[in-house]
């Protein structure tokens, strides 16, 4: 057997602790991007049977999930990854760019501040937590364009002390780097090219030539909102074609239905914020 293929199929999972918000008061009462139609109509019910099958496969996969209080009329609540950054032990809590969304960094302040950590601040510039960086390992990529300003690149470098790559997003419906990337494990990403600038798909294709490159279909059905532990990769159920991709590469994805939640714009990696102690 070629060596490479034994080393895929050797790919192993760490046990994660993930933060998730319950969407007890999830609705879309306001447009802050592309997806969100107040005139359409949500299902309380089936967004809330959604996140827990999401929650639940989570728990299956042995990580440990955490939860912070929902706080009505903080609807967007429940995309908890841009709660906040936490890595080394030490949490950045964000600065939402939407006035409808700034109350939550209270409620990350708060939480954040039961201890545990060493370190827990909250950022100066528009930074929009997990939504926008996301961290390899070693370093973060760091999305600007819609939201998180471009000088919170530089705060994020200073506070964590790792480097920060920035790129940049052009298209509106995939607003945050959570969108248009997702980081797998081991060096490894998958990332939706039309998504960034000419300039950061020139970084991407040079710091990750083997990157999974998704297609429009898969994008457009926010495949990219993904979660990896290094074995398991939670995606969008309809992302079939990356599913199959991750296959390929040796990785096990498991489809999560989260359509009602996408009304808002946001899919399984915006439900969840990883806590790196
Ligand atoms: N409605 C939310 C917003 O526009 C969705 C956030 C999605 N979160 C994410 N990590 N991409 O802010």
């Amino acid at each position: 057997m070629e060596p490479e293929r034994t080393a895929r199929e050797k790919r192993e999972a760490a046990p994660r602790q993930y933060l998730m918000c319950r969407p007890t008061y999830f609705d879309v009462t306001y447009s802050i991007n592309p997806w969100m139609d107040p005139n359409r109509p949500t299902s309380p019910q089936t967004g809330l049977a959604q996140w827990k099958g999401l929650s639940d496969t989570f728990a299956a996969l042995g990580h440990d999930v955490r939860l912070i209080e929902p706080v009505p009329g903080l609807p967007d609540m429940v995309f908890a990854a841009n709660g906040a950054i936490v890595v080394d032990g030490k949490a950045l809590v964000a600065r939402f760019r939407h006035a409808q969304r700034q109350g939550e960094s209270a409620a990350y302040l708060e939480w954040f501040g039961r201890g545990g950590w060493s370190a827990v601040g909250q950022a100066e510039y528009v930074n929009e937590g997990e939504g926008d960086f996301l961290f390899t390992g070693r370093e973060f990529l760091a999305g600007t364009g819609f939201r998180s300003d471009p000088r919170a690149h530089d705060e994020v470098a200073a506070f964590f002390g790792r480097p920060v790559i920035s790129l940049t997003l052009v298209d509106p419906r995939f607003y945050h780097l959570d969108t248009a990337l997702a980081v797998l494990g081991d060096g490894e990403v998958m990332y939706h090219p039309a998504a960034f600038s000419a300039a950061s798909r020139a970084v991407l294709a040079e710091r990750f030539p083997d990157a999974i490159l998704a297609e429009e279909a898969d994008a457009a059905v926010f495949g990219l909102n993904a979660l990896s532990d290094g074995r398991n990769v939670v995606l969008p159920r309809q992302a079939t074609g990356l599913a199959a991709r991750l296959r390929e590469r040796g990785y096990h994805p498991h489809g999560a239905d989260l359509t009602e939640l996408l009304k808002a714009g946001g899919s399984v990696k915006c439900c969840t914020l990883e806590l790196r102690r």
